[in-house]
């Protein structure tokens, strides 16, 4: 019985591909230059869908893949409830409200607030009891207090320098993003001992990964 695992196209799927060699999961199929969606290694019985970030939870819920990588960002934006087995340590960001440098909020107005995060940043909100109106955008969201399509931003910040460059500043750190191991729960029952080793290997690599940080 072959182990189906969603790996994300970008970044954090090949870092995660290269914690999972080390790990003993390696594909060489997915290792070469291809156009191809579906990987196997009939040794290991690993199959790897190559799909898109936003959609690994998506594959994994309905069940046609095992295990997923996902950042928890968009983990939670999409809402669908998976078992979160595993914070992998890597492809972190943190969430953060953010506006022009030196920005005060007139509180006789509503905030307005741009994000691709709509959710996160409605719930962020709603925690604070506090009435904002949503700007929806895909992208580029730095761009929206610049020229006044909104107060604030909800955005990930990883290094800071977008925000920076365009002179924007954090007014909050709110919530820290990661990449997570999930897996479909009826799946799990079926294949546990087989998500289980997985899972006990790849830790002793994500320990291994902080422990040389550390050093
Ligand atoms: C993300 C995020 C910020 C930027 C933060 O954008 O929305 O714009 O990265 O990174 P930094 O703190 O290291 O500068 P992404 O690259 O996904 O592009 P987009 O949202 O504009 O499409």
């Amino acid at each position: 019985m072959f182990l189906n695992i969603a790996l994300p196209k970008g970044r954090l799927g090949n870092t995660a591909y290269q914690m999972l060699k080390k790990a003993g999961y390696s594909c060489a199929e997915l290792e070469g230059d291809s156009r191809k969606l579906v990987f196997e290694n009939e040794q290991t019985k690993i199959r790897f869908f190559l799909v898109k970030s936003s959609d690994v939870q998506v594959y994994v819920y309905h069940g046609v893949a095992d295990i997923g990588i996902v950042g928890k960002d968009v983990l939670d934006e999409s809402g669908i409830k998976v078992l979160e087995m595993l914070d992998l340590k890597f492809g972190i960001c943190s969430f953060a409200v953010a506006g022009k440098a030196g920005f005060t909020y007139d509180t006789r107005h509503i905030l307005k607030v741009a994000t691709k995060y709509t959710k996160i940043a409605a719930e962020h909100y709603s925690k604070k009891n506090q009435e904002i109106e949503l700007v929806k955008l895909n992208g580029s969201v730095e761009l929206a207090p610049l020229i006044g399509l909104s107060d604030v931003i909800v955005d990930i910040v990883e290094t800071g320098t977008t925000l920076r460059e365009n002179n924007l500043e954090v007014i909050e750190y709110f919530y820290n993003s990661s990449a997570r191991l999930i897996v479909n729960e009826a799946g799990y029952r079926f294949k546990q001992a087989a998500i289980d080793k997985l899972l006990k290997k790849l830790e002793f690599e994500v320990e291994q990964v902080r422990g040389k940080k550390d050093d």
